[in-house]
């Protein structure tokens, strides 16, 4: 096998936490070929994806309550060294699972929960897989942190390559939201923004790490290990609901490794016994303007054929998703469904979270709430069985997508007169509802 990036690091088979903790190899997702951790994401044999696979530690759920209040509470259950918390980090994990009474009243549901990753140090769930995989970088000898990135994951890169104190470089298509390119400017790294789309910037990031072999590309060459840090988001909802699972759960789908990591988190509760093994159905959601993953499931196909995005859910526009085909086996295994929105819908699922439960969320929730509507609307998930749904960002990146006609209120004057003309020009709901 060519030899690319800094030299693999071979882990004895043992019960004792190594440097990668308990993980022990790389398997490849295809054929089942195995390998030595290392910098390396691709078999050897049928060029199919790695993942990290472990001997896993016998777990108590007492033993994880009493650790750190952020993702490094499972580190045992991650390829990261024992004392991954004592290096410098951004601590991402541990937000709110929020109990959605109102939507769900709304929606006609019975429990539903939002799981907030706004809470995270650069606000989505990207904090938690840059974590684990800056971890796994340090160790296996790169110096530079790198990303081709939709907006959140240049701001996470950025901000851990800052707090770590090593250098970092993100690649982003120039037609990003502002808002998401200022979060990523301000942490002083380099931003390189390309004219194309995200697949074009992921195709160039892919042959910068080849010829780069100092630079860990999180989501490229450090791939295995970067994807591992989306169990996290599984492994809390399961602690937060009192070592349970729900029966359901809607996941954005833009690459595809958010959703496929949730599932394997879940499994990997239950081979420990942490939880009770109970059944559960995950439900993907994409963007009309970017769905090649429903489009697949619509059809019956195991294929992802790519396409070219165009939607206001920039976050999720990858037209060609490294991890389509498995997010297709997950959902097909669980019971779930793959189903699409449309611009509008987005934003005004968007709306509808922030004015029901006071939590504002980027275009991606408009994205996975507008899938829940559908497909309640379609009866094709159960508005009785209790089911999470992910906020995995936040709306004040991308601001523009949500912001109806009245979002900016003309101005009045400073009088009571002028105040009694406004309230008079209200809508009446809105009147009698101040
Ligand atoms: C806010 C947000 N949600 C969801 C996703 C989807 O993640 P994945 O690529 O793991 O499917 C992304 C990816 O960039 C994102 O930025
Ligand atoms: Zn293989």
């Amino acid at each position: 096998m060519r030899e690319k990036g800094p030299a693999p690091v071979t882990t004895p088979t043992t019960k004792n936490p190594s440097r990668f903790g308990f993980a022990s190899h790389l398997a490849c997702r295809e054929c089942g070929a195995t390998t030595d951790l290392g910098g390396t994401h691709v078999c050897a044999e049928c060029f199919g994806p790695l993942e990290v696979r472990y001997d896993l530690p016998a777990l108590t759920r007492s033993a994880i309550e009493t650790g750190p209040p952020n993702i490094w509470r499972y580190a045992p259950l991650l390829p990261v060294p024992p004392d991954v918390a004592a290096s410098p980090n951004t601590e991402p994990g541990c937000t709110r699972l929020v109990q959605a009474g109102h939507l769900a009243g709304e929606l006609g549901m019975g429990a539903l929960w939002v799981k907030d990753e706004r809470a995270n140090p650069t606000h989505s769930f990207k904090d938690r897989v840059v974590a684990v995989a800056l971890a796994a970088a340090v160790e296996m000898g790169y110096t530079v942190l790198a990303c081709p990135s939709t907006g959140n994951l240049a701001n996470a890169v950025a901000a851990a390559a800052a707090r770590a104190g090593i250098r970092s470089v993100v690649l982003i298509p120039a037609s990003l939201e502002p808002e998401k390119i200022a979060a990523t400017a301000v942490y002083g790294g380099t931003m390189v923004a390309v004219d194309g789309t995200y697949d074009d910037v992921n195709r160039l990031a892919s042959e910068l790490a080849d010829e780069r072999e100092d630079w860990a590309f999180v989501n490229v060459n450090v791939r295995p290990y970067y994807a591992e840090g989306s169990k996290t988001i599984g492994f809390e909802i399961a602690e937060q609901l009192g070592w349970r699972l729900p029966a359901q759960i809607v996941v954005p789908v833009a690459s595809g490794a958010q959703l496929v990591k949730i599932d394997k988190a879940f499994r990997e509760l239950i081979s420990l016994g942490l939880v009770p093994d109970t059944p559960y159905r995950v439900f993907g959601a994409q963007a009309s303007g970017c769905a090649p993953v429903a489009a697949a499931f619509r059809a019956g196909h195991d294929v992802v054929q790519p396409v070219r995005p165009s939607t206001i859910a920039k976050s999720l526009a990858i037209g060609n998703p490294a991890d389509g085909p498995y997010v297709l086996d997950v959902v097909r295994r669980t019971g779930g469904v793959v189903a699409d929105v449309s611009d509008p819908e987005v934003a005004s699922a968007m709306r509808l979270l922030a004015a029901a439960e006071g939590i504002f969320g980027e275009t991606a929730v408009g994205v996975t709430l507008g899938v829940l509507r559908r497909l309640l609307a379609d009866g094709r998930l159960d508005p009785a069985a209790e089911t999470v749904i992910i906020n995995s960002g936040d709306g004040l990146k991308t601001l523009g997508a949500a912001a109806g006609p009245d979002a900016a209120p003309a101005p009045i004057r400073p009088t009571m007169a002028a105040f009694r003309a406004f309230e008079e020009s209200l809508p009446h709901d809105r009147a009698q509802a101040s």
